[in-house]
């Protein structure tokens, strides 16, 4: 491994942008040099709070980021020509533009899943296809949806174990900084593209992966609900089931018996972690829905959108920088220093619910096995 700290920046400093540089000046082998955007509001003001060098995205705009008060230490260009890697986080399709930019200035971009699989022809998921992603000129994280039904399809598929994805995605409906913006209320919306464009997404980190997604959004803005049927090359019980997913990186299983019954109370018990912003960038399982019928298996998780492609781009920056050949030592290194976990509550976990059955709160389940944490 080399020993000089990859030079990082963000451009975009959103909902992704300002956790992953948060995320980037967490590791030891990476500096966060600047972040950029273009509006003057309080977000780019906690970035200065942070002490984080803010630039102004486009040039035009670093006038009026200097009247809101904003220190702007240079422009995009002028933070370019300090990095090695520059992560964007700008809005859907507003990224791409930003493709020449880097080009000029030998920058590796990681692009997010707003944009196309083809702006980088490469689409990561960490634990899926890291070393293919070692030194290449650009790769693209992809969204927050792709990135839990890679993890959970790999899961199975790596392991020879999937037939075919079946999934459906009940996707929150909006952001909760801009909820008063575009909430919607008291209704649900289903996607008429069948397949939605998760599945195809997917296919881009999994080749070969016969997968097909339905989509729908509903009037909540927590995190995502997805239910997939799983059917498997051989029978594959739930005990087996629960202890590929205990091997699984970034997968967490909840019990609806522990009181963790909806999307609220997994994020409440974020908070009460003391999680940066309550994030979860595991895909939270629940224990007590897994089920098999000896050709399928089921499963349902939640997908905390805001949080999940996180540790992704910590890796994506160590893959295309070459500093760390090995996907399970990248990744670790990023879980560690996130506090990424197989188990919310290791210090008291109770015996174990029988999957696919429910158990009430409070009863006993059968003994929990040795399962790595
Ligand atoms: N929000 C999510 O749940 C989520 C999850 C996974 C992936 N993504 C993807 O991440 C990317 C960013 O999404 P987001 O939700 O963080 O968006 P966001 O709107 O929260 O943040 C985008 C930021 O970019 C800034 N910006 C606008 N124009 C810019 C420009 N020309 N140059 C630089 N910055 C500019 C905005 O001011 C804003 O701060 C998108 O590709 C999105 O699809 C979003």
């Amino acid at each position: 491994m080399k020993s000089a700290k990859v030079r990082v920046a963000v451009n975009g400093y959103g909902v992704i942008g300002k956790r992953v540089a948060d995320a980037v000046s967490a590791q030891d082998d990476m500096e966060l040099v600047g972040v950029a955007d273009v509006v003057p509001d309080y977000r780019i003001r906690v970035a200065v709070e942070r002490g984080y060098p803010v630039y102004a995205s486009l040039p035009e705009r670093s006038g009026e980021l200097q009247a809101a008060g904003v220190p702007v230490a240079g422009t995009l260009q002028d933070l370019l020509a300090q990095v090695d890697v520059v992560v964007d986080c700008a809005p859907k399709r507003v990224a791409a533009a930003n493709q020449a930019a880097y080009q000029a200035a030998g920058v590796k971009p990681i692009w997010q899943g707003g944009e196309k699989h083809e702006l980088a022809g490469y689409s990561f998921v960490a634990q899926v296809n890291y070393e293919g992603a070692l030194n290449r000129d650009s790769a693209r994280v992809v969204s927050c949806n792709t990135t839990a039904l890679s993890r959970i399809s790999h899961a199975l598929h790596g392991r020879g174990l999937a037939r075919r994805v079946r999934a459906v995605l009940m996707r929150r409906a909006t952001d909760p900084w801009e909820s008063h913006r575009n909430g919607m209320i008291n209704t649900a919306t289903p996607e008429t593209k069948v397949p939605s464009h998760q599945g195809p997404d997917a296919q881009t980190v999994i080749p070969g992966l016969d997968i097909t997604t339905l989509a729908g959004a509903g009037p909540y803005n927590l995190s995502h609900l997805h239910f997939a049927m799983i059917e498997t090359t051989r029978p594959v019980d739930v005990e087996e089931l629960r202890a590929i997913l205990l091997e699984t990186p970034r997968v967490a299983l909840v019990r609806a018996a522990d009181g963790l019954e909806a999307l609220n109370s997994v994020m409440e018990l974020m908070r009460d972690l003391r999680r940066p912003r309550g994030d979860m960038w595991e895909v939270a399982v629940w224990e007590d829905a897994l089920a098999s019928d000896g050709r399928e298996v089921y499963l349902t998780f939640q997908v905390h959108n805001e949080a999940i492609v996180i540790p992704e781009n910590v890796d994506c920056i160590r893959a295309l920088s070459g500093t760390e050949p090995d996907a399970a030592r990248s990744i670790a290194k990023t879980d560690a220093s996130l506090g990424i976990t197989r188990h919310f509550l290791p210090s008291s976990r109770p015996p174990r619910v029988t999957p696919g059955q429910g158990t009430p709160a409070g009863s006993k389940g059968a003994e929990e096995p040795t399962a790595p944490r």
